[in-house]
């Protein structure tokens, strides 16, 4: 059933190469002052159960300064005579932990195939930071990720010996460097692109599997084991995100991935699932009748979510505000729900954020900064002004109606009971139109009921 994924998917793009690596380093130094030291530590394993850990995946500013995808490592930078000089720390050879759990490259292999000037074993992280330490003036540290470095930075800071009496060496300051890579972070490269429109590639065809596999009695989770089977034959890590597989009332969960119901004749489904390609998220959402054909009622709403998507799509500009998308899927969304009688109130009313009736059925944001996060970096209201639009930025585009009926706090309409519809694109802001990565993914009615359930 997957023969034709591949060849669907297309050739694989070129992995980031040791050139980016470097200009992305460059990018980041070339702010710093000369006294300044950079440590960017992994992120630590966590345990699932007993002595079983969660799939490990190395923190995204550690994948952005070099690809170091392994635990138990640490980025550093330090300048030398003026130039920079980047290292990493790394777990050393052991033949027994290398039988037990793979090959490691080791300090030679990350010295000769990582975007590097030197590697050393992570056991000396101490002695060889105490020592850089001397010459340094301010450290920029993500704290939080590793208790042991956090302690000899805290150390260093607070010393009161010999070297600072004397000499005034040492630092005394700590900084947070993560604000400064979310900027670059923000602005994606051409090859960053292409990694993510065939992120986004993959998980359209994935969504069109589990169209073609969809039919009355199959298990929610049983579309989620087709996704997340795609995602992993194409060639993507996994998932991006748990995937979203709720049908029925569970589609009017936002976050709902329990993924336990089978699905019902007569039920719309909503699968919000995106893969992981070479560290690069996709976010896809659709919503599909189960029986193959949307009820007059499902497609109302279903056309209201498509023109306020359509809408919002429409405004994903260079220079315009990172917010105009959710004012345009909202007035579109009100103005839909004013038509067919579900909201009382005028459209100003409606669009109110403190008491307007779109807020009972429309909850959420439109979209977000998308990367090698799902919920990517970069601050969306610098100096308190909405930050407009840049060509290589990627947001998404997901506006949403649902109608729980299960909800105490509103009065469900009884027509869309349990009807939950998003519509969720990726989109790259360009000089131009916008450029939707994940558009091979079908939305149209038309597109959707003459995929469902052809399998
Ligand atoms: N998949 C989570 C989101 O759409 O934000
Ligand atoms: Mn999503
Ligand atoms: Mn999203």
């Amino acid at each position: 059933m997957f023969e034709q994924l591949r060849e669907v998917i297309g050739p694989a793009p070129a992995p980031i190469s040791t050139e980016e690596y470097k200009t992305r380093q460059m990018n980041l130094l070339s702010q710093l002052e000369e006294h300044d030291l950079l440590l960017i530590p992994s992120r630590p394993e966590s345990i699932r159960s007993n002595d079983v850990h969660f799939p490990y995946r190395n923190h995204s500013d550690m994948l952005y300064m070099c690809g170091w995808e392994d635990p138990e490592s640490l980025f550093m930078a330090y300048s030398e005579n003026g130039n920079w000089k980047t290292a990493l720390f790394v777990q050393p050879k052991d033949i027994l932990k290398e039988i037990w759990e793979g090959r490691r490259p080791g300090v030679e292999g990350a010295v000769k195939d990582w975007p590097v000037d030197e590697a050393y074993a992570i056991d000396r992280i101490s002695t060889v930071i105490d020592e850089k330490l001397e010459k340094v003036k301010r450290v920029y540290l993500r704290q939080g990720l590793d208790a042991e470095l956090d302690a000899i930075i805290q150390d260093a800071v607070m010393r009161r010996d010999r070297l600072r009496q004397q000499f005034d060496l040492g630092p005394v300051a700590v900084e947070d460097p993560s604000a400064r890579i979310a900027e670059l972070r923000l602005i994606k490269s051409p090859a960053e692109i292409a990694l993510m429109r065939y992120s986004a590639q993959i998980s359209a065809q994935a969504h069109v599997m589990a169209m073609r596999h969809t039919s009355p009695d199959v298990g929610e989770w049983q579309l989620e084991s087709i996704i997340e089977c795609a995602f992993k034959y194409a060639g993507a890590q996994g998932n991006a995100y748990p995937c979203i597989v709720g049908s029925g009332e569970n589609a009017t969960i936002l976050h709902y991935t329990v993924n336990r119901d089978p699905c019902k004749e007569g039920d719309v489904i909503l699968i919000d699932a995106g893969s992981e390609y070479q560290g690069y998220a996709a976010d896809i959402t659709r919503s599909w009748p189960v029986s193959g054909a949307f009820t007059s009622a499902q497609a109302k709403i279903y056309d209201i979510v498509l023109e306020a998507q359509e809408a919002a799509i429409a405004e994903c500009k260079a220079g315009n505000p990172f917010n105009a998308p959710h004012k345009a899927a909202r007035t579109v969304l009100a103005k839909g729900l004013i038509e067919i009688g579900v909201i009382t109130q005028t459209l100003e009313e409606a669009l109110n954020p403190e008491n307007g009736e779109l807020r009972h059925w429309y909850m959420h944001n439109t979209g977000h900064w998308l990367g090698l996060d799902v919920h990517d970096v970069g601050v969306y209201r610098p100096n308190m002004e909405p930050r407009l639009f840049e060509p290589g930025m990627v947001i998404t585009v997901e506006p949403g109606l649902y109608f729980g009926a299960w909800r105490p706090d509103v009065e469900c309409p009884i027509e869309f009971a349990n009807l939950g519809i998003r519509i969720e694109d990726d989109v790259l802001i360009t000089e131009g139109e916008p450029d939707v990565l994940s558009k091979d993914c079908p939305k149209t009615i038309q597109e959707i009921e003459a995929i469902v359930g052809t399998a």
